[in-house]
């Protein structure tokens, strides 16, 4: 039996944080303590729709090597939203910087790799950082005349083969989907490319706790 960090009132549910969570929830990196002055390339803020917690993201870029080399970040959501969204922070600036391509990449599912694991009802909360990342690179594309570059949120492609996106498999969620099995019976997904079907598993939590949890 495992001494869990958090349990509820009737010992019902409990949940266990790996030390690497707690690490980053007690000691965040590149927590934005004061933005006046921080001359940001751009800038990206989300809500979360599963408990209401902002996010907001500050991106400098190295234009020269295409390379996110500072990323900041502050919300007010969860200690499972700081410390996700700080081992983002890391992957994202670590070694020089990704490169925007390798930037995008980066899924919640890799940062929860990182982290050794979040508890399933806390999946959304990794999410929350990854869409204001997204829109932090958004912000940047416009500014700097790349609109070409611009990906539209809630139409990103989780299978590539059978054109299957975030927003198929969100709308299969709320047409009653609950399983993988049920959300493949509906769009296919991983029919083609199955190598994207645990990011798809984690797109159903999400959309479970979004609009049922
Ligand atoms: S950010 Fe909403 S519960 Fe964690």
């Amino acid at each position: 039996m495992f001494t869990p960090d958090v349990e509820s009132k009737d010992k019902q549910t409990k949940w266990l944080y790996s030390d690497i969570v707690k690490e980053h929830f007690f000691d965040p990196k590149n927590f934005m303590v004061d933005d006046d002055g921080y001359e940001a390339s751009g800038m990206g803020m989300v809500g979360s729709p599963a408990c209401g917690d902002m996010m907001t993201v500050w991106i400098k870029v190295d234009p020269a090597g295409d390379r996110i080399v500072d990323m900041k970040w502050r919300t007010f959501g969860c200690g499972s939203a700081i410390a996700s969204t700080s081992m983002h922070s890391v992957m994202i600036v670590e070694n020089g910087g990704r490169t925007i391509e390798e930037a995008l990449a980066i899924k919640p599912q890799h940062i929860i790799e990182r982290l050794g694991g979040l508890p399933d009802r806390k999946i959304h909360c990794s999410v929350l950082s990854d869409k204001a990342l997204r829109s932090a690179i958004n912000d940047y594309f416009r500014k700097t005349d790349q609109r070409s570059r611009i990906v539209i949120e809630g139409a990103r492609i989780v299978d590539k083969v059978m054109k299957v996106t975030d927003h198929d498999i969100e709308e299969a969620v709320l047409e009653g989907a609950d399983t993988l099995e049920k959300v493949q019976a509906r769009t296919k997904v991983g029919a083609g490319d199955p190598s994207c079907l645990p990011e798809v598993e984690q797109l159903i939590r999400f959309y479970q706790e979004k609009y049922f949890g």
